[in-house]
């Protein structure tokens, strides 16, 4: 919940002023108790300032103060020490234009305009009887009224998002938007500085040489497959318990993909099934004619899949390893972070991957130069030494400047939320280990536990238990791609991956994102 103080509320607390006092303190310390983030609203700093100012200058004139500072450094200290307890939001110049022309206070108004951008549940405090908002979705109660409305909806707990993006913007919103009025300032909206500056820390994040945002984590697959000249005629080995993009970009050049069970435990491709498969394929009237190029294992849910194994198999073959870590940037394997792992990486900003942009993003991670360089002129139709010089068919792939700025806000998050989503999966492990299969991760793996996935045969029953508790879930996959319409003319039949099929029959996802308590998952693991 988010609580926006209004001047005379701050006032109160900090001066100790009024009868009721005590109460609008024990208010105040129940509502950070609860986990509420308090907000202040920048347009009201000066008056703040003002009031506070003039009335520490009275009470320590009438002796109510007792200080051996001036007035002047006694306010600033107070105010100095309270104002990191609250979180600024701005007010922005469309606010201005929201106020309605007959309001009598353009100060309430940018209050309350300000405190309605906030996203999730938000409440002004305030102790004005005559504060008038402007939002006319915005709660405003004094904090008799408050402490009511919270008794009232005590019974009535928020719902549990699946992924909970808007907490993770109250930690960030003044990076995110320092970030946008940046680029509305500079306007370089197409590879504006931001880009080259993502680029630089994505790819010292991952400890490769080259890191190329693009506009999605489909793009990013995408890319190095024509980088490679993968077309028709060739076979790219891929694990059919995937997201489509995985195969979708195979199919689009004209090449074929050939499906490789998984392991049971971790869902990722099975290295000793792709080196059978790769083996088979000119043994197979069906695949004889294909010749073996690349594979593209996927690190699902957040996991590695085991690139030393599927490295060797590719080596031996003379294959090509593009690694889909569009759900696991941020993982690492035997110490290395992924990203790292094959030739070349395709990692996804969709929004509610665990690094994700506001909107579509991507990029792509290689030590390779020739490549490097080779994607980046596709990334920009085929671009050549200038804009107009085309000396490949390319792709319009570049990522917004904008949604580069948004990671960058991200990035100064990102480490700490990966620990906290150690945390999270930590206690949902600790809690149904017995209720149902939970996750397994490898010993020389650590997971960015994009998704939290369970497994079980009494699926539907537990999913609907969970809905009628308010509690999210989703299946990740519920068809594996050997046997979804798009690759029907391959002529799959069910059993052909049976581990793929089993799990797609069983597995079903729990919220899951940094920002999880524990007293949420204890709620989530009771409805089981
Ligand atoms: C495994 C996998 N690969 C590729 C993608 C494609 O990423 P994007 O949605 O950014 O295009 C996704 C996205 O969900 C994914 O989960």
């Amino acid at each position: 919940m988010n609580i926006v103080l209004d001047v005379n509320v701050i006032l109160d607390l900090l001066l100790k002023r009024g009868l009721d006092y005590h109460s609008k303190v024990a208010l105040f310390d129940q509502l950070r108790a609860q986990g509420a983030t308090f907000w202040f609203a920048a347009c009201a700093l000066p008056s703040l300032e003002y009031i506070h100012a003039q009335e520490v200058k009275h009470l320590i004139r009438s002796g109510r103060i007792n200080t051996t500072l001036s007035p002047a450094a006694f306010a600033r200290q107070q105010l100095d020490a309270f104002l990191p307890s609250v979180a600024i939001i701005s007010t922005l110049g469309c606010h201005w234009q929201d106020i309605p022309p007959d309001h009598p206070d353009r100060e309430d108004a940018l209050v309350s305009l300000a405190a309605a951008s906030i996203p999730g549940q938000t409440i002004l405090w305030t102790g004005d009887r005559t504060f008038q908002s402007a939002a006319p979705d915005l709660p405003v109660y004094d904090h008799l009224g408050l402490k009511q409305y919270l008794e009232e909806t005590a019974s009535r707990p928020p719902a549990i998002p699946f992924v909970n993006l808007a907490a993770q913007q109250l930690q960030i919103r003044d990076r995110v938007e320092r970030g946008i009025i940046t680029v509305l300032k500079h306007g370089s909206y197409i590879m504006g500085p931001e880009i080259k500056e993502l680029e630089t820390k994505l790819a010292s994040y991952a400890g490769v040489k080259h890191a190329i945002t693009c506009s999605s984590g489909t793009d990013a697959l995408l890319m190095p497959l024509m980088a490679y000249g993968v077309g028709p005629g060739d076979a790219i080995f891929t694990t059919p318990f995937t997201f489509i993009a995985t195969a979708e970009v195979i199919q689009l050049l004209g090449a074929t993909p050939v499906f490789v069970d998984i392991d049971p435990k971790t869902f990722n491709i099975d290295p000793k099934a792709l080196a059978e498969a790769v083996i088979s394929l000119g043994k197979n009237p069906r695949t004889e004619h294909l010749k073996p190029r690349g594979v593209i294992p996927v690190d699902l849910f957040g996991q590695p899949a085991d690139y030393d194994r599927i490295n060797a198999v590719a080596q031996k073959h003379g294959l090509f390893v593009l690694e889909d870590a569009a759900q696991s940037f941020g993982a690492t394997y035997k110490g290395r972070q992924t990203g790292s792992l094959a030739d070349v990486a395709a990692i996804s900003f969709f929004p509610a991957k665990p690094l994700g942009c506001y909107g579509d993003g991507g990029a792509v991670l290689t030590d390779n130069d020739e490549l490097a360089a080779i994607m980046r002129s596709i990334r920009v139709h085929g671009q050549g030494t200038h804009k107009y010089d085309n000396v490949r068919l390319g792709l319009n792939g570049r990522m917004d400047t904008l949604q580069a700025a948004i990671v960058l806000a991200k990035l100064g998050v990102f480490g700490q939320e990966i620990t906290a989503r150690q945390e999270v999966a930590r206690r949902y492990s600790q809690a149904l280990q017995k209720v149902v299969e939970v996750p397994y991760v490898a010993p020389e793996c650590s997971s960015a536990w994009a998704q939290y996935s369970v497994l079980s045969d009494r699926r539907e029953v537990l999913q609907a238990k969970l809905k009628e508790a308010g509690v999210p879930t989703a299946i990740y996959y519920p068809l594996p791609l050997h046997l979804q319409g798009a690759f029907a003319h391959m002529g799959h039949k069910a059993g052909d991956f049976p581990v793929s099929e089993a799990a797609s029959k069983r597995i079903f996802s729990l919220p899951m994102h940094p920002y999880l308590n524990s007293a949420t998952q204890e709620k989530i693991c009771s409805a089981f």
